[in-house]
C-alpha cells in the first residue's frame, strides 16, 4: 500500500470519526438543552399543622436544588384544610394543570382511592408522605410510593429520654411513691404515628424499670390549643399529682405547658414534658428548659428523599440508587433532641 493511500485512508477515517463525534456531541447538547421538567403538585392535609408547614419549606428548598442538576422545576401547593373531598378535587386540578409527579399528604389516610384512580388514569406517580396509606391501598398501582418515618422508633426514643430523666432526677417523682403518675396527649385517632408512639414510649419506660400510673389520656389531634384544653381538664381532675406528660408531638407538649402557665403553677409543681418533632418552637422550648426533651422528626431528610424520588420518577434515572423498604417505602430515622442538641444542633 502506497504512503499516500495510507495517509488518505487515515484522513477519511478521522473525518468520519470527527463527524460521528460531533454528531454525538450535538445530540448530547440537544438533550441537555431540554432539561427534564419537574412539575410537582404538593397536596397537604392541613397547612396550619406546624410540623408540615416546616416540612413544606424543606421540600421547596430541596426541589429548587434540583435546578442545579439541570431540571426545570415548578411546585404548586394545595391545602385541603382537613377535608379528603377537597383534597380529591385539588389533586385532580393539579393533574389537569400538567403536574407530572404528586406529593400527597392525605387528609384521610384510609381514603386515597379517588386520588389513586385520577393519577393512574394520567400516569402520574404519587409519593405519599407523613400520613401513610394502608398497605392494601399501596397495592392499587405500582407507581405509588411512601416517604415517612419509623413511628415505633420515635416512641422508643421518647421513652428512653423520659426514663433517663426520671432515673437522673428523683425530684420528678414528687410524691415519692416510687411510681410516676403520667398523662398522655395523643394525636389524631387513626394516624399511624399516634397510637404507636404512645405504646412504644410507655413500653420503653416500663422496660427501663419505671413504674407508671396513667392518670389520663386525651386526644388533642396534634394541636396546641386542643392540648391546652385537654391539659386544663386533666389538671382540674388531678391537680398536683401529674409528674410526667408524654405528648405525641411538640405542639401538644407546648399546649400542655401553656395550660400550666395559664394556671400560674410554680416551677417546682410542674411535671416534666416530652414531645416529638423538634419543630422550631419545640427546640426553643427544650433550649429554654421548659420541655425536657423531644425526638427529632427528620423533615430535612424526608424532603430530600421526596425530591430525589420525584426527580428519579420524572427522569427515569437514578431509581436504583434509592433504598426502599418493601420496594416502595422510605422511612427516615428519628433521633433524640435533648437540651445539648437544642442548644448546639448536635
Ligand atoms: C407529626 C405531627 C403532625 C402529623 C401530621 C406527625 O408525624 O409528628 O406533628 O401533626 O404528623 O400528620
Amino acid at each position: 500500500m502506497g504512503k499516500y493511500r495510507m495517509k488518505a485512508e487515515k484522513t477519511v477515517k478521522s473525518l468520519v470519526l470527527g463527524i460521528l463525534m460531533s454528531c454525538l456531541c450535538a445530540c448530547g447538547t440537544a438533550q441537555s438543552a431540554e432539561p427534564d421538567r419537574i412539575q410537582l403538585g404538593a397536596a397537604y392535609y392541613n397547612q396550619n399543622d406546624t410540623f408540615l408547614s416546616q416540612l413544606d419549606e424543606c421540600l421547596k428548598e430541596e426541589i429548587s436544588r434540583l435546578e442545579k442538576d439541570g431540571f426545570e422545576v415548578t411546585v404548586t401547593t394545595r391545602d385541603a384544610a382537613g377535608s379528603q373531598r377537597t383534597q380529591d378535587d385539588q389533586v385532580k386540578e393539579l393533574i389537569e394543570a400538567g403536574c407530572n409527579v404528586l406529593c400527597v399528604n392525605l387528609a384521610d389516610r384510609t381514603d386515597p382511592s379517588e386520588i389513586i384512580d385520577a393519577a393512574r388514569e394520567h400516569n402520574v406517580p404519587i409519593i405519599f408522605f407523613n400520613r401513610e396509606p394502608v398497605a392494601e391501598d399501596m397495592m392499587q398501582w405500582e407507581k405509588l410510593y411512601y416517604v415517612g418515618a419509623d413511628a415505633k422508633l420515635s416512641g422508643i426514643l421518647q421513652g428512653e429520654l423520659a426514663a433517663d430523666a426520671i432515673h437522673a432526677d428523683s425530684r420528678i417523682d414528687r410524691n415519692k411513691d416510687g411510681i410516676i403518675q403520667y398523662v398522655v396527649l395523643e394525636g389524631e385517632p387513626g394516624h399511624q404515628d399516634a397510637i404507636i408512639r404512645t405504646e412504644s414510649a410507655v413500653d420503653t419506660l416500663k422496660k427501663k424499670g419505671i413504674r407508671l400510673e396513667k392518670l389520663s389520656c386525651g386526644i388533642a389531634n396534634w394541636n396546641r390549643s386542643q392540648a391546652q384544653n385537654r391539659m386544663m381538664q386533666a389538671i382540674g381532675q388531678h391537680q398536683n399529682q401529674i409528674e410526667l406528660v408524654l405528648a405525641n408531638n411538640d405542639d401538644m407538649a407546648l399546649g400542655a405547658i401553656d395550660a400550666y402557665e395559664k394556671l400560674n403553677y410554680t416551677e417546682s409543681a410542674l411535671p416534666v414534658f416530652f414531645g416529638i418533632d423538634g419543630t422550631d418552637a419545640g427546640l426553643q422550648a427544650v433550649a429554654d428548659g421548659k420541655l425536657a426533651a423531644t425526638v427529632y422528626n427528620d423533615k430535612e431528610g424526608q424532603a430530600r428523599a421526596m425530591a430525589a424520588l420525584a426527580a428519579a420518577l420524572v427522569s427515569g434515572e437514578g431509581m436504583e440508587e434509592i433504598e426502599f423498604v418493601n420496594g416502595r417505602y422510605i422511612y427516615l430515622p428519628y433521633y433524640k433532641a435533648d437540651k445539648h442538641y437544642a442548644e448546639t444542633g448536635k
